[in-house]
């Protein structure tokens, strides 16, 4: 499992860099509260990191190609392939697969690691952290579009987010997010 991490954490830094998608701070702020939730809740830890590095690998190829909501998809494809490669069980191939692919919620969850992969990433644009991310780092988007994007992805994120410990700690950073974004609308 050591060696299927490993493999995600290269391809998804290697994608980054090549489609500069997703942000690299996002990418850490998931894998770190993923693997700190999978500690709390007795999930598999390395099921989950692979998951969180791998939710969305693809999104930055997906931007490219005007298909930002296939990125799920993408991803789950090549996740599939990156783990053909290796000699995991099929079960942790599956799991680690519906990390992909749930990553945006779903009605029934697979498992405990997709649910905290789905949770991790609301992370990125629900915590006070990964706004502040998302504000510095696509400041070079017009303000509006920045400002939209950023109101639709906390109520995207809000509404996705499933984990009582994650509501929470979120719900606070989460009310301040919606305030900022009501005053900048203004
Ligand atoms: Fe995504």
């Amino acid at each position: 499992m050591n060696d299927f991490t490993k493999i995600a954490i290269d391809f998804a830094y290697k994608e980054q860099k090549r489609t500069s998608m997703p942000l690299v701070q996002h990418i850490e702020l998931s894998s770190v509260v993923g693997i700190k939730l999978a500690k709390e809740l007795g999930a598999n830890v390395q099921i989950v990191e692979a998951g969180t590095y791998l939710m969305d690998c693809m999104i930055g190829e997906a931007l490219k190609k005007g298909k930002l909501s296939e990125h799920i998809i993408m991803s789950a494809d090549k996740t599939d392939e990156l783990l053909s490669r290796t000699d995991l069980s099929e079960s942790n191939k599956e799991n680690i697969k519906h990390c992909v692919l749930e990553h945006h919620g779903v009605g029934k969850f697979h498992s405990l690691e997709s649910e905290i992969c789905c949770n991790a990433d609301c992370y990125r644009f629900i915590s006070i952290k990964g706004f502040s991310y998302a504000m510095r780092f696509l400041r070079d988007m017009p303000f509006s579009d920045l400002v939209n994007l950023l109101e639709n992805k906390s109520k995207e994120k809000w509404k996705a987010l499933t984990l009582d410990i994650c509501k929470k700690e979120l719900k606070t950073q989460y009310n301040l997010i919606t305030s900022f974004l009501e005053e900048l609308k203004k």
